[in-house]
């Protein structure tokens, strides 16, 4: 495996291939969900592509008072996972090489990235957008895997690479879970006892919601209450940030839940934020 620091080794690197080459981004703090993207990306690569995954921490994409500055970095321990499933390189540029101190273009989704996460993450996805852009025009994969944990920034990814002819093909992978259903997240370690022991009853409320949904429940506003009751039922500790109940593609709210819904929630933990989705006519 790999190790590519700057631009120009990730260039000469990039130069050097002939086959696929499949992309997993990450911010690093690499957890087993990070690692079955990799699988994933592996699979589709094949025999003759290649693996490559970016770690970088990108300040872009946090607000004032967000956790950029305590953000985990841990490099060594995120080499060793990452060559564990078989990765064959890692870009891990600095931000200096990324942002020129006078730089002055972002890419800016307007529709999708609106509500849900963005509501209370004003800035979050125009620097999602614009670092992913970036990337994808240093690496040049073919393919590039994204978890379907964050669900709206799946779809806004689909949306920079629709809106702008960007040739690279999305895979959303599915959300791993711990064995009590919490999703996996680098922001779990945050979380004291008490409140882990709470917090897979986001999990367990979705699943609420969705039980309702297949015994025949399709008003949306009916259906956002029973999980607001579950959670607090449940998670005391927990403070909904948002629940919705919105279509799977355009994130739209829905009144009536038919089929392609997806269920989208964000719980603070004091201040800890952990999100969730699920399809409600997926399978589990
Ligand atoms: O999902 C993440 O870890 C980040 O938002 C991403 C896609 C790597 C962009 O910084």
């Amino acid at each position: 495996m790999t190790l590519l620091p700057t631009l120009a080794e990730l260039n000469t690197w990039r130069a050097a291939q002939s086959g696929p080459v499949v992309f997993v981004p990450t911010m690093g703090a690499l957890h087993e969900g990070h690692l079955q993207l990799m699988r994933d990306a592996r699979q589709i690569a094949g025999e003759g592509g290649k693996v490559i995954v970016s770690i970088f921490v990108n300040p872009l994409q946090f607000g004032p008072k967000e956790d950029f500055a305590k953000y985990p970095r841990e490099l060594e321990a995120d080499a060793a996972k990452c060559a564990s499933v078989g990765v064959d390189a890692i870009f891990a540029p600095e931000a200096a090489d990324m942002y020129p101190p006078d730089r002055s273009v972002m890419v800016l989704e307007t529709k999708l990235s609106t509500g849900l996460c963005g509501a209370s993450r004003p800035g979050h996805f125009d620097g999602v957008g614009t670092v992913v852009l970036k990337l994808f025009n240093l690496v040049q994969p073919h393919t590039a895997v994204f978890g379907k944990k964050d669900y709206q920034q799946l779809a806004i990814i689909r949306r920079v690479v629709r809106d702008l002819n960007v040739p690279v093909q999305i895979v959303g992978s599915e959300t791993v879970r711990e064995e009590d259903g919490l999703a996996m997240s680098s922001r779990n370690r945050y979380l004291a006892p008490e409140q882990r022991a709470q917090a897979p009853a986001i999990r367990r409320s979705l699943l609420h919601v969705r039980r309702r949904w297949l015994a025949g429940e399709r008003n949306a506003a009916v259906l956002i209450q029973a999980y607001q009751t579950e959670l607090q039922t449940h998670a005391s500790l927990g403070v909904v940030d948002y629940i919705a109940c919105v279509d799977r593609d355009t994130l739209e709210p829905l009144t009536e839940v038919d089929s392609n819904a997806l269920l989208a929630t964000a719980v603070f933990f004091d201040r800890t934020r952990l999100i969730d989705n699920l399809e409600l006519d997926g399978t589990l």
